[in-house]
């Protein structure tokens, strides 16, 4: 229930859309095409699916298509083809009767500019779905009173909701969307029109109303980074055309374009990035109870490091082990490692998702990698100092390896 299956949509605006849409399919541009045929693309060839429980963001730059995709959903537009299929029902192929109970019912839009009834209080706004569906006032009034409560807005049921902030009328835009409980929300630029801190926060409360509500949720922003922080996937489009479908971390490290990179260029990299996708995997290490110092200091100089990572026999993560000390202890015919090893209560081990922003301060008081463990403790990489800086100011890791190949990075 509320995935959504969107397959090869096109919205052509214009009278010759045939013609447009042939051409379309011969690679030509959407200028030419409205040179040619007056037709302008809305949409070209949009596949996607967007499951349950997910925040899917759409971002592009003015024109891209965007509300043009979204409005296909309600059916606001007509697409010109292709289908949009919700709980087995293609939204595109159904009547009018149909498409009124999917509106009331299954999905709901949240406005800009909120679309509230001003004169009328809070409570008589949230409950205004519920009456078109002609439900009686005191089950409306009740189910009103506990939506509002979910938006935070409790006390405010009574009040005139012209009289509200930017902010908690929008609260009040998101409560009329869930009162009738849709599997569906359709927010194109829900926030843009609130200022910056009243922003962030409806972004911050969306998260954590999704984890009570979990409905399938779409989400139109210019903001890319309204985007990383609310999207689970993120599509990005342009001229009408879906450039690249993913996750917030991988349009940030692996953007499909020039275009989606031309986006993501001046974000703050350190919050989106995470140990997982900068660590070294399956790194070289030493077992506690089979390696000596000789094998640690060979495999040290093979690798080009100072120091390794210490595992048990099952690759549980203990600690480090450190160069100079390998070698005091081979000078001085010593062979237990677990002597000489800085354990993991010294040393820093974080879970994959850990941001870069976070690591950054570990190396400060650290002379060692950082262990990268799963939650049963197990090792599964290393990041490396200068991964971290590396990721933080830009530059990529191909460079960094190179760097480090070339013996530029100490490590
Ligand atoms: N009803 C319409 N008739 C003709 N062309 C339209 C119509 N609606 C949208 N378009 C065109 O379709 C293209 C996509 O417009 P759309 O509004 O979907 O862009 P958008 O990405 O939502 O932009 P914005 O960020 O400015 O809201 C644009 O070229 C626009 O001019
Ligand atoms: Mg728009």
């Amino acid at each position: 229930m509320g995935d959504i299956h969107v397959k090869n949509l096109n919205v052509i605006f214009g009278k010759r859309k045939k013609e447009a849409l042939r051409l379309l399919n011969q690679g030509e541009s959407k200028a030419s095409i409205l040179e040619k045929t007056g037709c302008t693309v809305g949409v070209y060839d949009a596949n996607l699916e967007i499951k349950q429980g997910e925040i899917f963001v759409v971002m592009g730059l003015s024109g891209s298509g965007k509300s043009t995709l979204l409005r296909c959903f309600n059916r606001l537009i007509d697409p010109t083809s292709g289908s949009i299929v919700l709980d087995d029902k293609d939204i595109v192929q159904c009547n009018e009767a149909e498409l009124r109970e999917i509106r009331r019912k299954k999905m709901t839009m949240v406005f800009q500019h909120f679309g509230l009834l001003p004169h009328r209080t809070v409570s008589s706004n949230v409950g205004f779905g519920l009456e078109i569906q002609g439900i009686d006032y005191e089950t409306r009034r009740k189910k009103a009173y506990e939506t509002i409560e979910t938006v935070g807005l409790k006390g405010y049921e009574e009040q005139m909701t012209g009289q509200l902030s930017g902010g908690m009328q929008q609260r009040v835009g998101l409560a009329r969307a869930l009162a009738t409980d849709p599997e569906v929300l359709l927010m194109d630029e829900a926030f843009s029109a609130l200022d910056p801190l009243i922003r962030n926060n409806m972004q911050d409360e969306l998260i954590l109303l999704q984890e009570k509500v979990n409905k399938t949720i779409l989400f139109i922003t210019h903001d890319l980074d309204e985007a990383l922080k609310l999207g689970d996937r993120i599509a990005i489009m342009k001229d009408g055309k879906i450039v690249q479908i993913d996750t917030p971390e991988n349009i940030l490290t692996n953007p499909a374009d020039d275009y989606v990179k031309a986006f993501v260029e001046n974000v703050d990299r350190g919050e989106i990035i995470t140990a997982g996708s900068i660590m070294f995997e399956n790194p070289a290490s030493i077992r506690i109870d089979h390696d000596g110092p000789k094998v640690a200091l060979r495999k040290m100089r093979k690798v080009g490091v100072t120091s390794l990572p210490v595992v048990d026999n099952k690759n549980n993560f203990l600690g480090f082990v450190k160069d100079e000390e390998m070698a005091y202890m081979e000078e001085n015919n010593l062979d237990k490692i677990s002597e000489y090893m800085h354990s993991k209560e010294e040393v820093r081990a974080v879970n994959p998702d850990t941001p870069v922003a976070d690591l950054l301060p570990l190396f400060l008081d650290n002379i060692y990698n950082i262990a990268v463990i799963d939650n049963d403790k197990k090792l599964i990489g290393v990041v490396v100092h200068s991964s971290v800086i590396g990721e933080m100011i830009g530059t990529n890791r191909e460079k960094v390896v190179q760097l480090k190949e070339e013996g530029g990075l100490a490590l």
